[in-house]
């Protein structure tokens, strides 16, 4: 089954993201879903991706779990037998719903870079600079950087998310919550990495977002998943080039390879890539957990 839409009549559906419909819950709660929608170059597709957001739900449960000891998060509980009476009727909520703590959001995206990739290196090549700021001379596409990069975007509600200086964010934010915000996304990133390290996945880049709950910074949305980072295969890795396709990326470059203006609604991907995709998440799953999807 692909769940693109939902519908949940018993709650006030209070957003939709790109991938997440997002209810109101018990007040100080949120019932958040996560469809096999797929976005890329932040267009929503036509197609969905089976198992999609199951992968991505369960996968973030997984990684909330090994990073608290690091920084709290929005978790609760995914337990559908413990949902209201009145919401065991949406199966399809099994696997693909988590009840989390509602947060302030930070309007930040918190991003690090491990290797230089993507828009990084795009931006490199042009001004020698990655997130604005300089960078020494040298390095070749797909190279680790000498130490991972804090590159913080804004978190736009429509159309592109803009690239900041992390200045610009400690004034936004005052200097200890934008330092704090910095520490803990650099910290994250070296256990996400070391840890997929272990399973030979390399955490080329990853996102994260923060909230503010009675004043503590929690992390929210989804962790560590092939949405919001970027992985690629250790023995297959090589330095000079683009990696192999190991998660959307397999979709951006299908895309990038047709006319497509990037301006207007993408195409419909082909069949094979959409199955391709799937499996490719599945296989994420599997490799990550040591579990089998469900
Ligand atoms: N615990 C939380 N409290 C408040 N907002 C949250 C929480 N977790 C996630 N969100 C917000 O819910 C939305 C998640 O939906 P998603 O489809 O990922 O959106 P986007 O299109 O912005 O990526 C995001 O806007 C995120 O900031
Ligand atoms: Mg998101």
């Amino acid at each position: 089954m692909v769940v693109k839409e939902t519908n949940v009549k018993e709650l006030r559906m209070i957003a939709k993201g790109k991938v997440r419909d997002i209810y109101e819950f018990e007040n100080d709660k949120l019932l958040i879903v996560t469809t096999d929608r797929i976005s890329a170059f932040d267009y929503v597709l036509e197609n969905g991706i089976e198992s999609k957001g199951k992968v991505l739900n369960k996968l973030s449960k997984f990684f909330f779990d090994l990073t608290k000891k690091i920084v709290s998060n929005h978790f609760l509980y995914d337990d559908f037998d413990a949902l209201p009476k009145d919401l065991k009727k949406y199966d399809y909520l099994k696997d693909r719903f988590m009840v989390v703590r509602k947060a302030k959001p930070i309007p930040f995206e918190c991003i690090v870079r491990g290797y230089i990739t993507g828009s990084a290196w795009s931006e490199y090549l042009k001004t020698q600079t990655v997130g604005g700021t300089y960078i020494r001379g040298g390095y070749v596409e797909s190279e680790k950087f000498d130490e991972p990069l804090f590159t913080p975007t804004t978190k736009a509600e429509k159309g592109h998310d803009e690239i900041v200086s992390f200045e610009h964010m400690r004034e936004k934010l005052g200097d200890e919550l934008a330092n704090k915000i910095k520490d803990l996304s650099l910290q994250l990133y070296r256990f996400g990495s070391e840890f997929l390290q272990e399973k030979n996945i390399i955490l080329a880049d990853t996102k994260f977002e923060f909230g503010l709950l009675d004043g503590n910074l929690i992390i929210i949305d989804e962790i560590f998943t092939p949405d919001s980072s970027r992985f690629w295969s250790a023995e297959t890795y090589q330095v000079g080039k683009k990696q192999e396709p190991f998660d959307k990326q397999l979709i951006r470059n299908y895309l990038l390879s047709t006319d497509w203006d990037r301006k207007s609604q993408p195409p419909q991907l082909s069949d094979e890539i959409v199955q391709k995709t799937s499996e490719i998440y599945k296989k994420i799953y599997k490799i990550i957990t040591d579990e089998e999807l469900s």
